[in-house]
């Protein structure tokens, strides 16, 4: 269907539409559609069909080989935790985006990786940000530039079309371009990290590292940084999504050292594994025995918190849910949930009022994981209606018990997956007690079936 000359654009995802409205028809975000001007609407219907172009260029690639991206020799940044999160490290000839918000360590992450890959293939770090001496200053504090080995090229270029031929070129192993956001393509119209610009000057570079891995040559892996700011100064990673194999997202709390890297996508691995850092004066530095770190600032005699061990892809990791629950004369009590599905906290409420009689209609309700954890899984409904049922009956859980099963709207409790390795990593940390619906009767397992009998075993 042949589109009206748009006179608008969503500054997420770069769709483009002749009437304003709140909320985006293609992506859905909010307040993120923006007047644009003609001459930007004709690069954003240009910039698209570039998009698709690209887009379309990476799924040939998976049909004429289906195995071949994980046949692909994989670049190994040595940086174990974002190996892991990459499914055993970037492929040759992939694209990574890595979003997070200013300052949380984006920057430093990739002179880290530069400077390891650097050590046996030959890299470029485009930085538009910085300038070279900034970079090189940086890389030599992380000890990044390893001697007279090092095949490392810094560049403060921010021509899309330059970074573009480098590519193209075949000399690097590995591209970093540090931001996306800042670079420009001459002929396009607008500001460097509006629409059109960072969509255009992405597809650009993607279809430059799809091809080149051309005629035998070894592919060149690219990664992009892009900002995610909540003011909607710059495009968001969400309008590059799609032309990318893997979206890789840096979080945590710029106050506190603790840094997730979670894949949001991955063509090439699951999306399923954490990363976990540290932020020091010697740059990140991988967390040593991540099982326990979320918990690490717990206090065991407060109402209100449980641990479950969950699953993080193959990993164990104690994480804390706490809940607060609060009497209320409103109508509509508050639910606030974060760090999981407020979906499952609804219902695992629901079977809470509903089967054990707690009146959790009339109060406020509170869920938090703490650490910047997310659970994701079903098992974690038990540790999220302990918490809720210490924190309304103001009785904290035993300090070394930790829960594990899915609540079913009956009441009745269903077992997790993997339940050994859970338990041996619980108690590893000094939870002698897991209670759930878990199979067999292994040292310190309460088994119970109805999360009645759970609360009365917790709880008393
Ligand atoms: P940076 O990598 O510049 O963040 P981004 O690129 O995501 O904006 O990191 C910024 C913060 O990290 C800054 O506040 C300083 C801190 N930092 C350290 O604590 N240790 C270090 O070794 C480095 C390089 C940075
Ligand atoms: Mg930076």
């Amino acid at each position: 269907m042949a589109k009206k000359t748009p006179a608008y654009a969503c500054r997420e995802c770069g769709d483009s539409f002749a009437r304003w409205s709140g909320r985006c028809p293609s992506c859905g975000a909010m307040n993120s559609v923006v007047a644009v001007t003609a001459g930007e609407a004709q690069t954003l219907i240009r910039a698209s069909g570039q998009a698709q172009a690209a887009a379309a260029l990476l799924c040939e690639d998976a049909r004429a080989a289906p195995d071949a991206p994980i046949a692909r020799p994989r670049l190994v940044s040595g940086l174990g935790e974002l190996d892991r999160v990459l499914g055993g490290g970037l492929p040759e000839g992939a694209v990574a985006l890595l979003g997070g918000e200013p300052g949380i360590g984006k920057s430093t992450l990739l002179a880290q990786v530069a400077g390891a890959v650097s050590r046996t293939h030959a890299v470029l770090y485009v930085t538009a940000e910085e300038s070279v001496d900034q970079v090189r200053n940086r890389l030599e504090r992380l000890g990044a530039l390893a001697g007279p080995s090092s095949r490392l090229r810094l560049s403060a270029s921010s021509d899309a079309a330059a970074v573009a031929g480098a590519i193209s070129s075949g000399d690097f192993a590995l591209v970093v371009v540090d931001s996306i956001q800042l670079l420009t393509l001459a002929g396009i119209e607008g500001e460097p990290g509006g629409i059109s610009q960072c969509r255009a000057c992405a597809a650009t570079l993607v279809e430059a590292t799809k091809r080149s891995g051309a005629g035998g040559r070894h592919a060149t892996a690219l990664v992009m940084v892009g900002h995610v700011t909540k003011d909607g100064g710059l495009a968001g990673p969400r309008l590059l999504e799609h032309l990318v194999d893997t979206v890789l997202s840096f979080e945590g709390d710029r106050y506190q050292d603790l840094r997730v890297l979670r894949a949001v996508k991955n063509r090439y691995g699951s999306t399923s594994e954490l990363g976990l850092f540290r932020m020091g004066g010697g740059g990140l530095q991988e967390v040593a025995d991540p099982s326990g770190v979320f918990i690490a600032d717990r206090d065991p005699g407060v109402p209100g918190s449980c641990v479950v061990p969950a699953m993080e892809g193959n990993r164990c990791l104690l994480v804390e849910v706490q809940a607060l629950v609060n009497p209320t004369e409103v109508p509509q009590p508050a639910r606030r949930v974060s760090g999981c599905d407020p979906n499952r906290v609804a219902m695992v409420l629901a079977v809470l009022s509903r089967r054990l009689r707690m009146p959790l209609g009339s109060c406020d309700v509170f869920v938090n994981v703490t650490g910047g954890a997310h659970l994701d899984e079903p098992a974690a409904d038990l540790g999220i209606a302990l918490a809720v049922a210490s924190a309304w009956r103001e009785l904290p859980v035993p300090s070394d018990l930790v829960a594990l099963g899915e609540v079913g709207l009956g009441g009745e409790l269903r077992p997790a997956p993997r339940y050994d390795q859970r338990a041996t990593e619980a108690r590893r940390l000094g939870f002698q007690r897991l209670l759930g619906p878990g199979a067999g009767s292994g040292r310190g397992r309460l088994v119970v079936v109805r999360l009645g009998e759970a609360i009365e075993a917790a709880l008393g």
